[in-house]
């Protein structure tokens, strides 16, 4: 078990698996944003390696992100790698869902578990001042596919932007009057690279509570945390809402994460600039010991928390750097 010095047990790992992406939200990079090369990114072997290791050192929970993780190449036997490493219980991933339709199948098969897949609006033109080229309809057959490959269960993610989408948080509540989906919003949070926008669109997730309840009427509260969303439901609705409030309300204290980047570096907290690299010493001939003593001092170390209310925006990552 990898214990922090305030007691909490790290054991949920997030890895990005690139860096890259196929869009490029307004919230999450410039639009001249540009990406590492592939040396620099960790391998699949690499990847297999740091699994590994993470798991014997008590991680049992992994979550792939990006970037966009399925614009990796090999993604599908890089997912079947980690879900045999012994210890590993539950395997997901965060993705935009654009090439879901077609990879949803093969990834389900190779042992990945459960999709979250970010849909910020339902208005087409919306969708794609949002994300500045994406197409709407690709992510909805992408949802299609995940839920028909057992993906399950289905949960979505919003960020609410001011002058965006702020509006459009009713009508993906409305998706869970049908369906047993978890509709997700989440506050912005401010990185580098499009700082202006993060700090000054914000939509708090209390405001965001309250235009729904404006259309819904009171929403019921489940008593139910689903790792850092407060579960709510619409009276009557198949599906649930949940409300991620990092900014506003940060979880903290409940923190069991560690995130390893693209490159190969282990952040300890998505928004504090500290950072352990594995990936030099790992190619510069460190044994598993000495790679396990840097993790694990890495984990002791993790910060308590953000410092976003004292104005402390981490600013040497660019948001797809890091991985949601
Ligand atoms: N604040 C909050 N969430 C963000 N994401 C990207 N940028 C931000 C931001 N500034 C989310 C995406 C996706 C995941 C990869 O990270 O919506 O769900
Ligand atoms: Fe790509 Fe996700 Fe960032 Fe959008 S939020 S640009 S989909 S990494």
């Amino acid at each position: 078990m990898a214990l922090d010095r305030f007691g909490r047990n790290i054991h949920y790992l997030r890895i990005s698996l690139t860096d890259h992406c196929n869009l490029r939200c307004i919230y999450c990079m410039p639009e001249d944003q540009t990406f590492r090369p592939n040396k620099d990114l960790l391998q699949d072997d690499e990847i297999l390696t740091l699994a590994h290791l993470f798991a014997s050192l008590g991680f049992d929970k992994i979550r792939l992100t990006g970037g966009e993780p399925t614009v990796r190449a090999n993604v599908v036997e890089i997912v079947r790698g980690i879900a045999a490493v012994p210890g590993i219980k539950s395997i997901s991933m965060t993705t935009n869902g654009v090439l879901l339709a077609r990879l949803a199948q093969p990834l389900k098969e190779a042992g990945l578990q459960r999709v979250n897949i970010s849909i910020d609006t339902l208005d087409p033109v919306k969708f794609k001042r949002l994300t500045r080229w994406g197409k709407l309809d690709d992510v909805w057959q992408g949802i299609l596919a995940a839920e028909q490959a057992g993906l399950t269960p289905i949960k979505l993610n919003a960020v609410v932007v001011k002058g965006y989408n702020e509006e459009d948080v009713i009508d993906l509540a409305a998706l869970t009057l049908e369906r047993n989906w978890q509709m997700r919003y989440i506050e912005m949070m401010p990185f580098a690279g499009v700082t202006d926008v993060q700090t000054q669109q914000i939509i708090t997730a209390a405001q965001i509570q309250q235009k729904i309840e404006s259309e819904f009427g009171p929403l019921e509260l489940t008593g139910q945390y689903d790792g850092e969303a407060r579960i709510f439901r619409i009276h009557g609705a198949k599906g649930e809402l949940g409300f991620i409030s990092s900014v506003t309300v940060p979880f903290c204290s409940a923190c069991t994460r560690a995130r390893l980047t693209a490159d190969g570096v282990l952040r300890m907290c998505l928004l504090r600039e500290k950072e352990i690299d594995l990936l030099t010493p790992m190619r510069s001939g460190a044994t598993m010991d000495d790679l396990r003593a840097l993790i694990l001092d890495g984990v002791w170390n993790k910060p308590w928390g953000h410092g976003l209310d004292q104005g402390l925006i981490p600013l040497n990552r660019v948001m797809n750097q890091i991985g949601g």
